[in-house]
């Protein structure tokens, strides 16, 4: 299953981000808020529990998140969106996957990873601002499920079919939120129109 998220204030930040002018500073801050945007809408199924909180008059019955949270970037890009989530729930975990996609064959290699344990239990939310081939997606879903993670969701900004065929294909159990589905990849795999390479415009390496 995968959603794009078409809030228009989503749809104007993303024409920020995607412009080529934008530089690595207004990119970073495009990021963070596109996240908080597409992962509120991830989270709106989370489990709750009712708490009675006593405000100045009375007791108010309200509801707080009542599940172990894991945040899990895909380095490096992906850590671009830690800011905008950990903003949303602050008392989230944190994991990081390193891939790096091969600039000839585009495919994933893994030089990193370190979860907590609550990815056994917890829900298991993967950022990554690029769903491109699908294959680095692919490859840290079955990183998780192989450390025990049996609840995971992913969050992008940009996916195109492709990628989400592919993470379809493989794993038809994990939910996909994205701000942008795109038409297509380049013969490089970069996904068109996209954004370029997220990671050097995160972090001014172009
Ligand atoms: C980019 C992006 C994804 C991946 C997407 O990372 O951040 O992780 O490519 O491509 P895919 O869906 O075809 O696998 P990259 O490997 O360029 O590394 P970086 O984040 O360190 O720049
Ligand atoms: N990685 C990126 O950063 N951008 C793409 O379009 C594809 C992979």
């Amino acid at each position: 299953m995968y959603q794009q998220v078409t809030h228009p204030c989503i749809q104007h930040k993303l024409a920020l981000i995607r412009d080529a002018g934008t530089d690595h500073k207004m990119f970073r801050e495009l990021a963070t808020e596109i996240t908080m945007f597409v992962c509120y809408e991830a989270l709106k199924n989370i489990r709750v529990r009712e708490v009675d909180v006593e405000t100045p008059l009375a007791v108010a019955k309200c509801r707080v998140i009542d599940e172990h949270i894991v945040v899990v970037p895909i380095l490096r890009a992906g850590v671009g969106m830690l800011d905008g989530i950990l903003s949303l729930i602050p008392s989230a975990r944190v994991g990081f996957i390193g891939l790096e996609r091969d600039e000839e064959t585009a495919r994933p290699s893994a030089y990193y990873a370190k979860m907590p344990p609550q990815i056994r239990g917890g829900i298991s939310i993967i950022v990554d601002p690029m769903l491109a081939t699908g294959g680095s997606t692919v490859a840290a879903i079955d990183m998780l499920k192989a450390q025990g993670a049996n609840r995971i969701v992913v969050v992008c900004i940009v996916t195109c079919p492709e990628g989400l065929a592919a993470v379809e294909a493989a794993h038809p159990d994990v939910s996909i939120y994205a701000a942008a589905v795109d038409s297509m990849l380049n013969e490089r795999k970069y996904i068109v129109p996209g954004l370029g390479d997220a990671g050097d415009r995160l972090y001014g390496t172009a």
